[in-house]
């Protein structure tokens, strides 16, 4: 397992155990972690499930695929740091992983 937190616009944080090989939006609605919305179920067609990652993980999260990046154009707010977490998989990696979540997904 992996422990990984996500914090909300507002601060508030929440931290879960999320099994690897499942996605960082997948551990967020698995475990009820709001601000992600993923509606198109982790298709990377969306980008409703848009993260900021924290440092010092960007790194180890490494870089988004070019389908990614063209996905990212439609979420607002976009930072040199954002990501779409449906194309972030959990590894033993990641444990310890810190990513936010945006004011909203749209
Ligand atoms: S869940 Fe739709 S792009 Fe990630």
């Amino acid at each position: 397992m992996a422990k990984i937190t996500y914090i909300a616009h507002d601060g508030s944080e929440r931290t879960v155990d999320v099994k690897p090989g499942l996605s960082v939006m997948e551990g967020a609605v698995k475990n009820n972690v709001p601000g992600i919305d993923a509606d198109c179920g982790g298709a990377c067609a969306c980008a409703t499930c848009h993260v900021y990652v924290q440092e010092p993980w960007l790194d180890k999260v490494g870089k988004p695929s070019a389908m990614e990046e063209s996905m990212l154009d439609f979420a607002e707010g976009v930072e040199p740091n954002s990501r779409l977490s449906c194309q972030i998989k959990v590894s033993d990696a990641l444990d310890g992983l810190v990513v936010k979540t945006p004011e909203s997904q749209h």
